[in-house]
């Protein structure tokens, strides 16, 4: 029997490296929930006798989405089984009509092109603060929404990640604060949150450097719709995620359809008892596992904080941007000006050579490694050992790098391209396969980008301008997952351009006498 996925999850696990990525529920099931089945199939129902409906919940669902809401201090809360995926493409849906206008953050997950695309929609984009020391974003600007939403007043909402993947966190309240000063919805993706309700009341409990403060949720904080991956940062299972409403600026019928256009008819009962089990169990955790986890935090980040080249990212990166906070439970490690000696010499360490080497020869297996960094996620499944290993292999790797200035992986994000068409219209043009080199000036039909985190250099109906190929070509060559460019020959890469019909090629009109 041949059964390739099968066989390479047995593989992945048997091979033992230890996952500083998600699911954070670190596959230690028994450590968390020790009451939980252990045979998904002996709960994988449909909806039969009185389990209820997620599409219109009146029963067990209903029940167990109000107590999530209490918890979380929302109005109304939704299971979903589809990922944050569909909440933000509900989100979006819910608050925009066809081609209306959306303010959106750059760095903003596919999921939000996707449905700006569906929808037809007109997207202005936020730049978040771009940090030249690191190149990495930043949070987004008050400032920043405060112009966008002046200058577009017609629009009818504003998105915004936070935390991003690399943990910095925006200033919600101030957000908005202006965002609804213009009578428009504040969307948060939060994806990346989902623990911030449990760790924000312990945060005074323990004082120590680089640890200040734990970003508290969007939802308190002002925002009218929060998504959230609960299987990113907690022990839930992958695609369980959840949606937060606050009542004033949404139009809840709205949500409830959108919410429910997206998921799947047939919901699954698994996914959604391991949802009400994690809410469940951190809402317990508050003062347990999750104090446990910020004392490790605290001490491992002090820990790596001396490391000599290696640096560890933290929210002192980010202040003199905006006031932006930081998600200390994410350990971003950074090579910028880092190079080791090889045969060949000396060589710029980029983030997918630290990566490799962490799996490699250590067994530590990143979240993401990005051009000159990489990301790993802590949750409460980490234990003592685990942190001990991954300081161990980083002391390991850090003595054999040394400072090494080099020209990092260069994506000029300091301005937008220019943009020529919207998303949805750039697909419906005809389109050719152009060699990259002479896409200048072209109008991209594809999103040109790196996954992950999968911030698009180019979306379909964008100008690649000569800095953006060339931003392109950087990332191909630091060996990143670049999607939208095939290659083929001799190194030869390949983009979609939309067919441009110019006017020497066009009937010439007679003029009638
Ligand atoms: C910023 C951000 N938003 C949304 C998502 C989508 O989340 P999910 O995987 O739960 O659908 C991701 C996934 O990586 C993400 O990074």
């Amino acid at each position: 029997m041949e059964q390739p996925i099968l066989n390479g999850l047995i593989q992945y696990n048997t091979e033992g490296s230890y996952p500083w990525h998600m699911p954070g529920h670190k596959r230690r099931l028994n450590t968390i929930f020790p009451d939980m089945v252990e045979n998904p199939f002996s709960i994988d129902v449909t909806e039969v006798g009185d389990l209820d409906e997620l599409h219109d919940p009146k029963g067990i669902i209903l029940k167990a989405e109000e107590r999530a809401a209490k918890i979380y201090g929302s109005d109304k809360s939704y299971y979903l089984v589809n990922g944050a995926t569909c909440g933000i493409m509900a989100a979006v849906s819910a608050v925009c009509n066809h081609g209306d206008t959306i303010i959106v953050a750059r760095n903003s997950h596919k999921s939000v092109y996707n449905v700006i695309r569906l929808l037809g929609l007109k997207a202005v984009y936020i730049l978040p603060e771009w940090n030249d020391e690191l190149c990495m974003f930043g949070g987004i600007s008050p400032d920043s929404v405060k112009k966008a939403v002046k200058e577009h007043p017609h629009a009818k909402a504003v998105l915004i990640v936070s935390p991003t993947y690399e943990g910095v966190v925006s200033d919600v309240e101030k957000i908005s604060k202006i965002v609804h000063k213009e009578k428009m919805p504040l969307i948060v993706d939060e994806a990346h949150g989902a623990h911030f309700e449990y760790m924000s009341n312990v945060v005074e409990t323990i004082s120590a450097t680089n640890y200040k403060n734990v970003a508290k949720p969007a939802i308190r904080l002002g925002a009218d719709i929060v998504v959230e991956s609960l299987h990113k940062t907690l022990p839930a299972m992958t695609q369980c995620a959840i949606l937060h409403m606050k009542k004033g600026y949404v139009n809840e019928k709205k949500l409830d359809e959108f919410v429910s256009l997206y998921q799947s008819t047939s919901p699954s009962y698994v996914f959604m008892a391991t949802i009400e089990a994690c809410i469940e169990k951190m809402d317990f955790e508050r003062d347990g596992k999750f104090l446990v986890l910020k004392q490790l935090v605290v001490d491992y980040r002090k820990k790596f904080a001396e490391l000599a080249n290696i640096h560890l990212v933290g929210g002192d990166d980010f202040k003199k941007y905006s006031n932006s906070d930081y998600d200390y439970t994410r350990f971003v490690f950074s090579v910028k000006n880092c190079g080791m000696e090889t045969e060949d010499g000396v060589v710029p360490v980029t983030g997918q050579m630290l990566a490799d080497i962490l799996e490699k020869e250590y067994g530590q297996m990143m979240e993401m490694a990005g051009g000159n960094y990489v990301v790993a996620i802590s949750t409460i499944a980490d234990s003592k050992e685990a942190f001990e290993s991954l300081l161990l292999a980083m002391e390991t790797i850090d003595k054999q790098l040394m400072n090494y200035s080099y020209e990092a992986d260069t994506i000029l994000y300091d301005s937008l391209p220019e943009k020529r068409m919207e998303i949805y219209e750039a697909g419906t043009k005809a389109e050719i396969r152009v060699p990259l080199d002479d896409a200048v000036g072209r109008v991209s039909s594809d999103f040109i980008f790196v996954y992950p985190p999968g911030i698009p250099f180019v979306t379909p109906g964008e100008v690649l301008s000569k800095d953006c190929i060339r931003g392109i070509k950087r990332a191909i060559e630091f060996g990143r997952n670049v999607k939208g460019v095939t290659s083929e020959g001799a190194n030869k890469n390949y983009v979609n351009v939309v067919k441009e019909i110019r006017n020497s090629w066009l009937p010439i009109r007679k003029k009638r006498i």
